[in-house]
């Protein structure tokens, strides 16, 4: 099977049926969510945090982006790669935007961009669209913006919030994107949204009435301590696995009780003999 395009994704919304999109940055997490039949893999800036250590997505440049999307492109055949654009890539300037995300397509292999924003960056998003790339748009609460919304917390609870956020979505879909994710916003107005779009709207914190869903591995995965957001569902505990194995391992180096024989090569016996002999 070629991989899943917009139509694929377009008719998942038409059917009814749902869409879950997994955060995928490496050729391990790619292969295992590819394999566990999840159509949608994002290769999301949230990286700078799981992968680079980083205390919030800031730091992200498009090379690093680049990079880790050519990995999971690599290494999969059927996934549909959304590649994010880091911070201060995608902006109103729709010229230099165009460039960095023809570069995400280019050189990094991903299928379709996504960029944070909602009304005022329709028109760049209205020029990219227009150049052939598919875009994936994200409103609501979007980490880029963490600053100006003084942390991570839910977005549109009143009113005036609410009016701005359907106006954004309106917006963004109006411009010509193929689907919006939704973070952090409450489930009445997720749904809402999503009843009022006829493009699928890919929630994370955004409730059930969305088309679909999109977590981050670290965190279904409990591969990530730094905090555990309410949006999330640990799926095992795979952290907790590891450390226990490298603990037994580390356990087993001090003892001698790893490697055994049977982790080692044998050689003919007279060759090490004759080796001896000479010393
Ligand atoms: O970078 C990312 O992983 C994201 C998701 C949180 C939607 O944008």
């Amino acid at each position: 099977m070629a991989r899943y395009t917009i139509l694929d994704i377009q008719a998942m919304k038409s059917k009814n049926e749902k869409i879950s999109v997994m955060t995928a940055y490496d050729a391990t997490s790619a292969r295992i969510a590819e394999s566990a039949g999840i159509p949608l893999l994002l290769v999301g800036d949230t990286l700078g945090m799981v992968v680079q250590g980083h205390t919030s997505t800031i730091p992200v440049t498009l090379d690093h982006m680049i990079y880790h999307t050519q990995i999971v492109n690599r290494v999969t055949s059927k996934a549909f790669i959304i590649g994010d654009m880091p911070f201060m890539t995608a902006t109103t300037d729709a010229h230099e935007t165009l460039k960095n995300a023809a570069r995400l397509m280019q050189e990094g292999g991903a299928s379709c961009i996504k960029l944070e924003g909602g009304e005022f960056i329709a028109p760049t998003i209205a020029k990219i669209v227009q150049a052939g790339i598919p875009v994936m748009a994200h409103i609501g609460l979007t980490p880029q913006s963490v600053g100006q919304f003084g942390g991570f917390k839910v977005q549109g609870r009143d009113l005036g919030r609410a009016r701005q956020l359907l106006a954004d979505a309106r917006a963004v879909q109006e411009a010509g994107a193929f689907s919006v994710v939704l973070e952090l916003v409450p489930t009445p107005l997720a749904t809402l949204i999503t009843e009022q779009l006829t493009i699928p709207t890919i929630g994370i914190g955004a409730g059930a009435g969305c088309s679909g869903q999109v977590q981050v591995f670290h965190d279904v995965l409990g591969l990530f301590d730094g905090f555990i957001p309410r949006h999330t569902k640990r799926y095992a505990d795979v952290g907790a696995l590891i450390e226990e194995a490298l603990t037994n391992y580390h356990a087993d180096v001090q003892t001698g009780a790893f490697p055994t024989d049977a982790n080692g090569f044998t050689m003919d016996a007279t060759v090490i003999e004759a080796l001896r002999e000479e010393l």
